[in-house]
């Protein structure tokens, strides 16, 4: 079974799974060669107590009297090998190793490494020659190059997993999209559901202006999707979009949203908020409610300082 084990995962291509995980209709082949072995030796135990009683008495004696001394030398290979590779002077022959200078009655046996040691100490000369002709002779990569082909090849793996979970993404990993494809998405969603409040092409209405340098609740890609994933300030009419789009779907129309940046709609209508500088550095909502009444206290206290400036 575990020969027909190893046989199927080396035959059988899965890729860096084990087969049996890939392909489970392996446990019944397993299943099938276990049931297989127990036949076999069923029918060998028959044939062999078939044989048997065929025999005559003394033959029946033999048999058993080789079948002990069988059973006696079971492994008897590997038990031999094992004394072997100890190397090791059986005490009764120690006199023959003992040196011949005796410290107060202390003496030594000069006994040789043992073999499995050696053995070990070869393997390692063998490999260190390997090792230096593959790496210094023959130029084979340096840990740099092995790094950096395994850190590409993380990069293509990272690639691949983000094309094909792009609902995996929060406000935290998002990345503003820049291809046409999703901008153009972006553009179809927003138009669905967010020109009633925002005006085509961002001019603000109910909703503010999203194509000036101010914002209500931060800028840049990672406010802008979180905005529109959980909503804005309670009471303003921005509701949480998540449970009517994709993870993917707001990152569409989040990016959507940051392309039109600048582009000065007609009838826009004023900014609101503060001007947006760093793009990623995401913001409280709730700290966001007061600042921007502060703002707007601010502002109305400019106001009032230039209407009774002297020149007006
Ligand atoms: C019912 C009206 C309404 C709809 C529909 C609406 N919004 Fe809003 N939106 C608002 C209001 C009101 C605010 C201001 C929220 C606040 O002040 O907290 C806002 C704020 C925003 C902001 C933050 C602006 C800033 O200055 O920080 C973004 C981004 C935004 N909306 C995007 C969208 C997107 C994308 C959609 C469509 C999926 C959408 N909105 C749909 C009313 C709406």
């Amino acid at each position: 079974m575990i020969l027909a084990f190893f046989l199927m995962e080396l035959i059988i291509d899965s890729g860096e799974a084990w087969a049996i995980v890939k392909y489970p209709v392996i446990w019944v082949v397993l299943g099938m060669v276990f049931f297989f072995a127990i036949a076999l030796e069923i029918i060998v135990a028959a044939l062999q107590r078939i044989l048997f009683s065929g025999l005559t008495p003394e033959a029946k004696e033999n048999y058993l009297a080789a079948e002990k001394v069988r059973e006696q030398n079971r492994f008897g290979w590997i038990k031999r090998k094992y004394v072997e590779m100890l190397g090791a002077k059986p005490m009764s022959k120690e006199s023959e190793i003992v040196l011949d200078h005796n410290y107060d009655g202390i003496r030594e046996l000069d006994n040789k490494l043992p073999p499995w040691w050696t053995y070990l100490f070869y393997v390692s000369i063998v490999f260190g020659v390997a090792y230096f002709v593959y790496y210094e002779v023959f130029d084979g990569p340096s840990q740099i190059d092995e790094y950096e082909t395994d850190v590409a090849e993380a990069q293509v793996a990272i690639a691949e997993f983000k094309k094909n979970n792009k609902d995996l993404i929060d406000a935290e990993s998002v990345e503003q999209l820049t291809d046409p494809a999703d901008i153009a998405a972006g553009k179809t969603i927003f138009t669905e559901n967010c020109v009633a409040c925002h005006k085509d092409g961002g001019a603000g209405g109910i909703g503010p202006n999203l194509t000036d340098d101010n914002w209500i609740l931060g800028g840049g890609i990672k406010n802008v999707f979180h905005t529109v994933s959980e909503g804005g300030r309670a009471g303003k009419g921005m509701i949480a979009w998540k449970s009517d789009l994709k993870p993917s779907e707001i990152a569409q129309v989040a990016s959507y949203v940051l392309s039109l940046h600048g582009t000065n709609p007609p009838d826009a209508k004023a900014p609101e908020g503060d001007i947006w500088t760093d793009g990623n550095t995401p913001v409280d909502v709730n700290a966001k409610t007061v600042d921007s009444t502060q703002t707007n206290v601010e502002t109305t206290n400019a106001a009032v300082t230039d209407s009774i400036k002297p020149g007006n």
